[in-house]
């Protein structure tokens, strides 16, 4: 409630969120969590509480007039299509050289997100974190986050025999007959229910094209996993359609925080300010780099350090797909979920995860999604006469990731006689090098912060999400986000509390 005072403020659900709501809840702590997406716990007119991809609706896209689809054509011709303007779950935000896709809501990117939940090779660590203690991380932290979010396999029997893989076994014989050593991806997707939706005893979700608009069943989001155990230990309350606009100094070693109360239409419905001992800034790379770079620039938090809103990177995500011969059909039918990867990291710096094309029909495409080792990083800057914050990344940036990826497509498309699709991000377009899925960085550990996130200039200030990792994980980067912020949260309980 406006004027009200709170221990603990946490900015953002998502990953870092949760895990620090959790922990301090745990400590004894009262926290309160503001979010601005939905809480996504109640169903819509159809019984359902998402929508899914292949039918996207008012709850597809955040405050959209128009589906901005990450794969925006097929057979050459644009798939977008109008829907009403919504607070939905998936926001696609334009800057001027790249589309940054994002999740929205409680449990943040992880209603949106394909699961993935990979962990490092121990031997790339002191690149994706080079002032973190690898040892601690990969006896301690890593494993903790890996039990804590569910990580699981899919069972290797089970995905030799399902027709919902061929599109991945078809991946795997092209990378390994191109000599790519191909590996699986574990997941935190339940893996029996996912065998029990083919069976046809439970509701189909993976198997039914839910994903990037949320998954109704067996996707075990945060929602079901940190932010379930945070709730049940009665000292963590949550407010959704709440968005953080500013946060300064109110004296006596508290900060005031305001917040904008949003309806589902956008609208501003309410300006409220509490006043919060500390503040966990959590709303991911991107918002929580918005937001300091903004309260710098206008004064509100004028200690903050000249590295704010620098080091950020798109984890070299590119996208490409592949025409397969008519005999290596990928399937009409394709979990939505992926669980297999080509790494080329060492060699051509890419690994590549052999992602669905779950259009309901055989499209007879190979598609990838690939994150590669992109050197390039992007800075956050206040624009004071657009009174926003703009990013710098380029476009042309993306080449050295197109370089990447190749290094791996080439040389199937050669081994193979087969060729790139040009269908799927445009007309005779290859590449779509337009977006990231994976923000990472702004607010990068030991350089906006010290090396345990607590932001320079201001006690009591602390970032805990992607906006700590410099720019690349090298794979699929939320386990590495959760696992950096158990390590983090762990020091700051034990020494600020
Ligand atoms: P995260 O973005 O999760 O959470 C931040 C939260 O803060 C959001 O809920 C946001 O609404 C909220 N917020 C922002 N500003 C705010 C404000 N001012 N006030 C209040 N709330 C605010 N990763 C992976 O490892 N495996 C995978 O398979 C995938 N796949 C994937 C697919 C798609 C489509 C996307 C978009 C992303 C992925 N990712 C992924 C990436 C992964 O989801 C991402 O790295 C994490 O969610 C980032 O976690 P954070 O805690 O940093 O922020």
């Amino acid at each position: 409630a406006d004027g009200a005072h709170v221990p603990v403020l946490v900015i953002g659900t998502g990953y870092g969120g949760a895990v620090a709501a959790l922990r301090l809840a745990q400590a004894g702590v009262d926290v309160h969590m503001v979010e601005m997406g939905m809480a996504w716990d109640t169903p819509g007119p159809d019984g359902k509480i998402f929508c899914n991809t292949r039918e996207p609706d008012y709850r597809s896209y955040w405050l959209r007039t128009r589906t901005k689809a990450p794969l925006n054509y097929f057979l050459g011709f644009p798939i977008d299509r109008d829907i009403p303007r919504h607070t939905g779950v998936l926001d696609a935000e334009e800057f001027a050289g790249i589309t940054v896709y994002q999740g929205r809501g409680v449990g943040g990117g992880s209603l949106v997100n394909g699961g993935m939940a990979v962990t490092p090779k121990r031997e790339n660590f002191a690149s994706v974190l080079p002032t973190v203690n690898a040892a601690e991380m990969y006896d301690v932290y890593y494993p903790r986050a890996n039990a804590a979010l569910g990580v699981g396999s899919v069972d290797p029997a089970w995905f030799e025999s399902t027709p919902y893989y061929q599109y991945a076994r078809v991946g795997r014989k092209h990378a390994q007959r191109s000599g790519f050593p191909f590996v699986f991806v574990p997941d935190v997707y339940d893996w029996d229910h996912m065998k029990q939706e083919e069976a046809g005893t439970v509701p189909k979700s993976a198997l039914a094209a839910e994903i990037l608009y949320g998954n109704n069943h067996g996707k075990k989001s945060l929602q079901k996993t940190y932010l379930a155990q945070a709730r049940a230990t009665g000292r963590v309350a949550i407010s959704p359609l709440h968005r953080v606009t500013s946060v300064a100094p109110a004296g006596s070693g508290r900060y005031a925080v305001t917040i904008e109360q949003l309806g589902t239409s956008g609208a501003v419905t309410a300006t409220k300010t509490v006043t919060a001992g500390r503040v966990f800034f959590a709303a991911g790379s991107v918002g929580t780099s918005k937001l300091l770079v903004k309260l710098k620039a206008t004064g509100a938090l004028p200690n903050l350090n000249g590295e704010v809103g620098k080091g950020w990177g798109d984890n070299g995500n590119v996208m490409c797909g592949r025409a397969n011969h008519l005999w290596d059909p990928t399937g009409a039918q394709q979990s939505a979920i992926p669980c297999a990867g080509i790494d080329n990291w060492t060699a051509g710096g890419a690994f590549a995860e052999v992602a669905p094309l779950p259009t309901g029909i055989e499209t007879f495409a190979s598609f990838y999604l690939s994150i590669t080792r992109n050197p390039h990083r992007a800075e956050f800057t206040w624009n004071a006469a657009a009174g926003r914050v703009d990013l710098s990344w380029q476009t042309a940036w993306k080449q050295p990731s197109i370089d990447m990826a190749k290094t791996i497509f080439d040389r199937i498309n050669s081994k193979e006689g087969t060729i790139y699709r040009t269908d799927l991000f445009g007309v005779y377009k290859i590449w779509g090098d337009h977006l990231t899925y994976h923000p990472l960085g702004g607010a990068v550990l030991g350089r906006a912060t010290d090396n345990y996130g607590r932001l320079s200039g201001h006690p009591g200030l602390y970032v805990i999400d992607g906006a700590l990792i410099p720019g690349n994980t090298t794979v699929n980067p939320f386990v590495t986000i959760t696992a950096l912020a158990e390590r983090n949260i762990e020091r700051i309980i034990a020494t600020d509390l």
